[in-house]
C-alpha cells in the first residue's frame, strides 16, 4: 500500500499547486477533507512557522499518516510587512480578492517602484508518524504592481510582480510559478528532508 500524505488545508487552489508540486513522490497525497479530517483550526500564531506548525499538529492528533500544512501570505514592506500572516483574513475572509488587490494597489499610491518591494512567504510543517516536526521556508521576491493583471494562480497574484519576467505571477503558466513560488521552494526542501527519513 502506498503511504499516505495528509495536507492540512481547505485551499482548493493550494492543493492544486501542492499536488503538482509533489507529482513526483510515490506517495498518496489527500486533503484534510479527503482524509475525512474535519476541523476548524485557530491559526493564532504571530509567524508564519508557528502557525504551519499549529495545523499541522492539529490534524496529526487524527491520523497516523504523515501530515503536511502550510501558512503563506504577502508581507509588503511599505506596509510595514501587511498582510503577513493575516494575508486570507485581510479585509475579511469573504471579501474578493479583487477588492483586496485593489484596496493594497490603492494605499501604494503615488509609492515609487523601489518603494514597492514585496515577497510571497511559505513556511511548510510536516508531523511524521513519529511525532517529530520539521519545518521548512520559502520565498519570492518582486514588488506590488500598478494594476492587477492575469487570470493564474489565486489570491494576490494578479498584483505580486517578478523583476526576472516583468510580469506578474498570475501572468504565469502554472509549472513557471511552481519553479519559482515560495510554495515550490518550501515543499520541495520539505520533500528532500521527508526522501532522507519516512520516504
Ligand atoms: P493561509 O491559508 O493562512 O496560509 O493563507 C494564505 C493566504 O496568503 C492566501 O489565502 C492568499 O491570500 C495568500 N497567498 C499565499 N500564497 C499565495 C500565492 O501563491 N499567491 C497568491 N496569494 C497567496
Amino acid at each position: 500500500m502506498k503511504q499516505k500524505i495528509i495536507f492540512a488545508t481547505g485551499n482548493k487552489d493550494k492543493m492544486r499547486e501542492i499536488r503538482m508540486i509533489l507529482a513526483d513522490l510515490d506517495v498518496e497525497i489527500l486533503s484534510m477533507k479527503e482524509a475525512g479530517i474535519v476541523l476548524n483550526i485557530e491559526e493564532n500564531g504571530t509567524t508564519f512557522e508557528e502557525n504551519a506548525v499549529i495545523k499541522a499538529k492539529a490534524v496529526a492528533k487524527h491520523t497516523d499518516a504523515i501530515v503536511l500544512a502550510d501558512d503563506s501570505g504577502l508581507e509588503i514592506d511599505y506596509l510595514n510587512k501587511e498582510p503577513g500572516v493575516y494575508s486570507a483574513r485581510y479585509m475579511g475572509e469573504d471579501t474578493s480578492y479583487t477588492i483586496k488587490n485593489q484596496n493594497l494597489i490603492d494605499r501604494l499610491e503615488g509609492v515609487p517602484k523601489e518603494q514597492r518591494t514585496a515577497r510571497f512567504v511559505c513556511a511548510i510543517a510536516a508531523v511524521l508518524p513519529d511525532q517529530e516536526v520539521i519545518v521548512k521556508r520559502g520565498t519570492i521576491e518582486g514588488y506590488i504592481g500598478y494594476e492587477p493583471a492575469g487570470e493564474n494562480g489565486f489570491g494576490y497574484d494578479p498584483i505580486f510582480y517578478v523583476d526576472e519576467y516583468n510580469c506578474s505571477t498570475a501572468q504565469l503558466p502554472a509549472d513557471k510559478k511552481n519553479e519559482l513560488s515560495h510554495r515550490g521552494k518550501a515543499l520541495r526542501a520539505m520533500k528532500e528532508a521527508l526522501r532522507g527519513k519516512c520516504l
